[in-house]
């Protein structure tokens, strides 16, 4: 039996595809590459010795999941496959809105009809929207401020229904928080194309020289140093969440939420000055305006992953920040290096 991973050759899925071929189990990948490499999972071959057969394919194509399930004995299924920048999706709403839930749609009604009722999805601290009141609790409502996040909502609530109208089905969501680094091999890790949206590969390429200067969006948040607060999660920490989730899914019909974050938030200037004591480089900085969008704070309460799952976080900032520079030193330009 095998685990599919839709998206399995992008960030989060080739650090999980690892964890999982290092657990002993069988992994097939489908991916249509739009935002990843086929070089990833080779990589992840040479790391494990275990080969992840890919499948070079749409999840919201019916004729390429069903190659899937008719090649492979299928049993779990962890959904990554999506697209994942907000600006964009504030300028292509159409184009978030069909990927994602077309693609979250297809997949179920092929995973029913060939039995299959284990998933494992990939959702987001962004359904929690513009909730002040930390941490961030799975029971408290969602609301989201743009198209991806929106795609995001109403996956988990087609994946809860699903499960409320089928009890075979075995569902588990997960929201991450800010995942980051990369393996500690330095062979796989973030591999953003264009400039980074985001927080960490954008101080690899500032230190790394790629990029002049980091911009902090905003200093006077009611935070410790006026800079935003976030959760950043380590990837290998992330990949091992999806490992208990997907034991947990095994025996456990319904749906049932779940973060994975650290719980402990850290400010824009904790993680430069981290990363310049971790990595002995310098991250030039400027202050600049807020970014429009953005909260203050955002962290999670990650007790129910630890007492139902039996998984908390483990590796540290300076996990974080070593590995997403190991990472970006020995590839300057990603998996095209
Ligand atoms: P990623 O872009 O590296 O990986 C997503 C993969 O899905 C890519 O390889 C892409 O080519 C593939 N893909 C997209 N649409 C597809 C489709 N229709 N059919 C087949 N393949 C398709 O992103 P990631 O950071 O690894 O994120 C994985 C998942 O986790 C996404 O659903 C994302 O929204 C979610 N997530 C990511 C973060 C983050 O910060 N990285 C945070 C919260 C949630
Ligand atoms: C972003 C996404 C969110 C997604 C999350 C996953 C947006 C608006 N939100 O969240 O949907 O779930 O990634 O990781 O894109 N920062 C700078 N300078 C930069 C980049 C970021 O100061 O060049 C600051 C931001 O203002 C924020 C922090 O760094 O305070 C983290 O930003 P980022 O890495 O983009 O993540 P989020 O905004 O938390």
């Amino acid at each position: 039996m095998a685990i599919l991973l839709t998206g399995g050759a992008g960030y989060i899925g080739s650090h999980t595809a690892l964890t999982i071929l290092n657990s002993g189990m069988d992994v097939v990948v489908l991916d249509n590459l739009l935002n990843s490499s086929e070089e990833a999972l080779k990589r992840v071959e040479q790391l494990t010795g275990k080969k992840a057969p890919l499948i070079v394919g749409d999840c919201t194509r019916k004729e390429d999941l069903e190659k899937v399930f008719s090649q492979y004995p299928i049993e779990q299924v962890v959904h990554f496959a999506g697209l994942k920048a907000v600006g964009e999706s504030v300028e292509k709403p159409l184009l978030y809105y069909r990927n994602n839930l077309d693609a979250t749609l297809t997949l179920l009604e092929v995973m029913r009809a060939h039995g299959c009722f284990d998933i494992v999805f990939s959702s987001s601290a962004t359904v929690y929207g513009t909730i002040q009141e930390m941490p961030l609790r799975e029971t408290l409502p969602v609301g989201c401020t743009n198209p991806y996040g929106w795609t995001k909502c109403m996956s988990e609530q087609i994946l809860k229904d699903t499960a409320a109208a089928d009890e075979r089905f075995h569902i588990v969501l997960l929201r991450y928080f800010n995942p980051v680094g990369a393996h500690e091999s330095g062979m796989i890790g973030e591999d953003p194309s264009g400039i980074p949206n985001n927080l960490m590969p954008f101080i690899c390429q500032v230190a790394r020289g790629r990029l002049k200067e980091l911009s902090v969006f905003g200093h006077d948040y009611p935070t410790k140093d006026g800079t935003g607060v976030r959760d950043y999660i380590h990837v290998m920490d992330l990949a091992e969440g999806h490992l208990a989730a997907l034991h947990y899914a095994r025996d456990h019909a319904g749906a049932e939420v779940f973060n994975l974050g650290t719980g402990t938030g850290y400010s824009v200037m904790d993680l430069v000055n981290t990363f310049e004591a971790v990595n002995q480089v310098k991250v030039p900085y400027h202050f600049a305006p807020r970014r429009p969008g953005d909260i203050a704070t955002c962290y999670a309460d990650p007790a129910k992953a630890k007492e139902v799952l039996g998984w908390s976080a483990k590796r540290t900032l300076t996990d974080m920040c070593r590995d997403a520079w190991n990472w970006q030193k020995h590839n300057p330009d990603g998996y095209r290096s």
